[in-house]
């Protein structure tokens, strides 16, 4: 029987694939960075052919490295950047329009008049989301809008809409499978939670014709086989699940009351509240966590738009790095930024803010401010957004976590890490495998394929690689984080 499983990580810099064995370990990887479009203030696009073709490349590239026959691959599992939105002809695939991304703002005005018009609290009842730009439906209805012809065609069955990993699914089936799984559907803001179906009423208040939306499955079901001309032979698809609910699995937080914290483009805390949807009153999400055999697993989120995508413009914006990798040296020699705090509120301010005007800013220069302690406090802002998240989720009346459960590449930050545990006051713990994202979809496709019996044998193979434990003085912690949330304070739109 076939032992390995190709997990496809399509994020929202990179595309990458990775071939595990059966025991979840990485065999082969690769990994293509592709074209963000920034083509206004607040406006993030992606083109939907170079997201599909290089998630395709990275597929044949994984698999030629692993040197297995592709037909050794037991089952495919998709996980994805959620809530950025497609629509494509249902006949050709082509994408009407780019690919608009989960960080773009542009639907601002019109969210901000659906809470003016007090639709805020039922859409969260329904949901678990919050009327923000951030999730599709306000996305999908501008296309609809704005692109000539659109709705006509959208209404006359001739368009399909997806997440990512749907249009991925639609492509890598040669257009037979029009599937999402219950995870990426909860992101939509079209999706009712409690049902487990597209909610009408909701589908009515945002435009959205029926005939667009894709069926929605389970995260370890028949999704639908590869065409064999792609990858060298028709592979299932048995896995599916957004990125934040597939690391919530790959590190193994199957226990209400687990939370683990994904440092990617943005940062996602997740805590498994189990078969409770938890309702927070501090603006974090509630969401489902993973749902299986139509048992669903709801899980609380906190959402950060920036993490390392604050290394990334100190990179490729401001350049004051050459690679990610230089800043954990430079934070050495800073010790803790000298009382610098950079906002990275790039576009707007997520939970538990949830600002879309806020934009960034950098406080509290001196003449001797220089590039360490610059980046120093761009790598400090992810460790304080973390801290607001878990200040929401304490406030919420959730037991502070025994330790956290980090992942994602800023984690191999030893400096961040450690910074991160200092301001928390909480244990944080890295696990071996840190690519978890990819990890827990290929657990579920694995689940679907009959590799593993239950989510206990998963947790099997989760192991620790390092323990950071929290070292700085309560009163210096406080000191920081006052700092913090005075600097936020003065970046809010007041919107
Ligand atoms: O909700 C957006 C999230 O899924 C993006 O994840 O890893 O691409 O930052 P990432």
């Amino acid at each position: 029987m076939a032992q390995y499983l190709l997990a496809i990580d399509q994020g929202t810099t990179s595309s990458r694939a990775i071939v595990f064995s059966a025991q979840g370990l990485p065999v082969a990887r690769a990994q293509q960075e592709f074209t963000q479009y920034f083509p206004q203030d607040g406006w993030v696009e992606h083109d939907g052919e170079e997201i599909w073709l290089t998630t395709l490349k990275v597929c044949r590239e994984a698999i030629q490295q692993s040197g297995l026959n592709p037909a050794d691959i037991a089952a495919i599992g998709i996980t994805n950047q959620r809530e950025t939105t497609l629509v494509w002809d249902a006949v050709t695939g082509t994408p009407i329009h780019p690919a608009i991304v989960w960080q773009d703002r542009r639907t601002a005005d019109y969210c901000s008049e659906l809470k003016a018009a007090g639709h805020e609290a039922d859409v969260a009842a329904r949901t678990g989301l919050l009327i923000d730009p951030y999730f599709s439906a306000t996305k999908l209805r501008w296309v609809l809008e704005n692109v000539p012809g659109a709705r006509e065609r959208a209404e006359r069955g001739e368009l399909r809409f997806g997440t990512v990993d749907c249009f991925l699914l639609w492509r890598l089936t040669g257009g037979k499978a029009h599937r999402t799984d219950a995870t990426n559907a909860s992101r939509t803001l079209l999706f009712n939670i409690h049902s487990q179906q597209w909610d009408l009423d909701l589908l009515k208040l945002f435009g959205i014709p029926a005939s667009l939306l894709p069926e929605v499955l389970d995260c370890a079901a028949e999704f639908g086989e590869t065409n064999p001309s792609l990858l060298g032979a028709g592979i299932p698809v048995l896995g599916m699940a957004g990125d934040q609910q597939a690391a919530l699995v790959g590190q193994a937080c199957f226990q209400p009351g687990m939370v683990k914290s994904t440092y990617g483009t943005g940062c996602f805390m997740i805590q498994n509240t189990g078969e409770r949807p938890v309702v927070s009153r501090n603006r974090l999400l509630t969401t489902v966590g993973y749902r299986l055999n139509g048992k669903v697993s709801y899980a609380v989120e906190g959402s950060i738009f920036v993490a390392g995508a604050a290394v990334q413009w100190l990179r490729d914006g401001i350049k004051l790095i050459s690679h990610a990798r230089d800043t954990e040296a430079l934070a050495e020699q800073t010790g803790d930024a000298c009382g610098v705090y950079l906002v990275p509120a790039f576009t707007g301010l997520g939970a538990p803010y949830w600002d879309p005007r806020a934009r960034g800013a950098i406080f509290g220069l001196t003449r001797d401010t220089g590039i360490k302690e610059i980046v120093t406090a761009g790598l400090q802002s992810v460790c304080y957004q973390t801290r607001d998240l878990l200040e929401a989720m304490a406030q919420d009346g959730a037991a502070a976590p025994s330790a956290l459960r980090v992942d994602g590449g800023m984690v191999e930050n030893n400096w961040v890490m450690q910074f991160l545990a200092d301001i928390l006051g909480v244990p944080v713990e890295r696990p071996e495998v840190t690519e978890t994202t990819a990890l827990g979809v290929a657990y579920l496709a694995g689940l679907q394929a009959g590799l593993y019996r239950d989510l206990d044998e998963v947790a099997g193979h989760w192991h620790r690689q390092q323990r950071f434990v929290p070292r700085m003085a309560e009163a210096h912690r406080k000191k920081l984080y006052e700092g913090w949330l005075d600097a936020v304070q003065r970046v809010r739109s007041g919107a």
